[in-house]
């Protein structure tokens, strides 16, 4: 488990007996295109969930395997470099290929290289459902490299707010402090800044690699209401999550676990109150209750008792609580209800 990052692509020593799986849009990249190349077996991928769907794989495995025989080799090692999705496919093929190989990460998107490249989980996708099956098959190395990640456009960092809130509610207020200086509108980080982001992944990774003490949970900070939010109205997952994560703190706040002047020193601090709409939209809210209940059921931390709802005390300290489904449902109706007073009064 380990990760470095770089400014450019390094040169691939073992690259004959390597297979890089990328995806196709990196080609457009010249730069890229040529690293690309210089692996005898390269397998273009399209990203998204397609790609992750078990009925297409065993098509690309069939694919895969037949590149080995062209080339006449028998892969040592696999190479992948693209976002999550890409990330999840081919994570998944390294792990079965010859009984696990070797696997070297390479994110291309801002939610890869701050959290779906280095948790060594891998997925396919069931009959539209996601994430269904997979495997644990950590990356021997993650690159996180300022060449690749520099490509995306701005947007792309927007829509990974979210993560990056989340990764800050959880590593502390030194962390809100670092986003705030950050670029939103180019698209631009502190490339200095990066590490302590990343590393506060690393700090539950190391305490619970393979999810058995449910210590890995504090991560879903924000899902639990940014998933249904994500699932029905299609947002990107890290902009679900912001909102997500808005939902949370006014939930904590109205818990007495966060103070109401935490939740504002939060969020009243630059880049939010000028990039992002902090108040959560309305519109948000017309998903019914029924519906939600139904992907709250769907919730993998769920259990008879309830959720295990994460709360804010403030940022770097979280508490975990077993919450009735009810529960969640009474919130959504309260804050929905304040939204509704709130634009009826305006
Ligand atoms: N394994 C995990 O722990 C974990 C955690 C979180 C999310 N995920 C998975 O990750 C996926 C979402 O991640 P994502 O948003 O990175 O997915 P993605 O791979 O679908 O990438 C998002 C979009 O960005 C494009 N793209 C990628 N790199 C680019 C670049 N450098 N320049 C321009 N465009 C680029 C892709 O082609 C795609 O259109 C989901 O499938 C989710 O389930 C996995
Ligand atoms: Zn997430």
């Amino acid at each position: 488990m380990s990760y470095q990052v770089l400014a450019k692509l390094p040169t691939i020593r073992d690259a004959s007996t390597a297979l890089l799986i990328y995806d196709r849009i990196l080609t457009r990249q010249p730069a890229l295109k040529k690293w690309i190349q210089k692996f005898p077996c390269h397998y273009a991928v399209q990203s998204g969930e397609t790609l992750k769907d078990i009925d297409n794989f065993p098509q690309h495995l069939k694919k895969i395997l037949k590149l080995q025989q062209k080339h006449q080799v028998s892969f040592s090692k696999v190479y992948v470099l693209g976002g999550g999705s890409v990330g999840d496919f081919g994570g998944f093929v390294a792990s079965i290929l010859r009984r696990g190989l070797p696997c070297t990460q390479i994110p291309s998107t801002w939610l890869a290289a701050l959290d779906s490249a280095h948790g060594g989980k891998t997925a396919l996708n069931v009959a539209g459902f996601k994430n269904q099956v997979g495997t644990f098959h950590y990356p021997e190395k993650v690159w996180v490299i300022k060449e690749v990640l520099e490509t995306q456009p701005a947007d792309r960092l927007q829509e990974a707010a979210g993560e990056f809130l989340k990764t800050a509610l959880i590593g502390g207020k030194n962390l809100l402090e670092k986003l705030s200086h950050w670029d939103w509108v180019q698209g631009k980080i502190k490339w200095s800044d990066l590490k302590s982001f990343i590393e506060v992944k690393y700090s539950v990774l190391k305490k619970d690699p393979f999810e058995k003490k449910g210590l890995r949970h504090v991560l879903n900070l924000g899902h639990t209401i940014g998933h249904a939010w994500e699932a029905e109205y299609g947002l990107p997952h890290g902009l679900a999550i912001f909102y997500g994560l808005l939902f949370d703190m006014a939930w904590s706040s109205q818990k007495n676990l966060l103070s109401a002047q935490g939740a504002q020193r939060i969020t009243s601090r630059e880049p939010w109150e000028s990039i992002f709409n902090l108040k959560i939209d309305r519109m948000l809210f017309s998903l019914s209750e029924k519906k939600l209940s139904q992907y709250l059921l769907q919730d993998k931390k769920n259990s008879k008792k309830g959720i295990q709802y994460i709360f804010i005390q403030k940022p770097g300290k979280v508490t975990i609580q077993t919450t009735p489904i009810q529960d969640v449902l009474a919130e959504y109706r309260r804050q929905k209800r304040i939204l509704e007073d709130f634009h009826e009064n305006l």
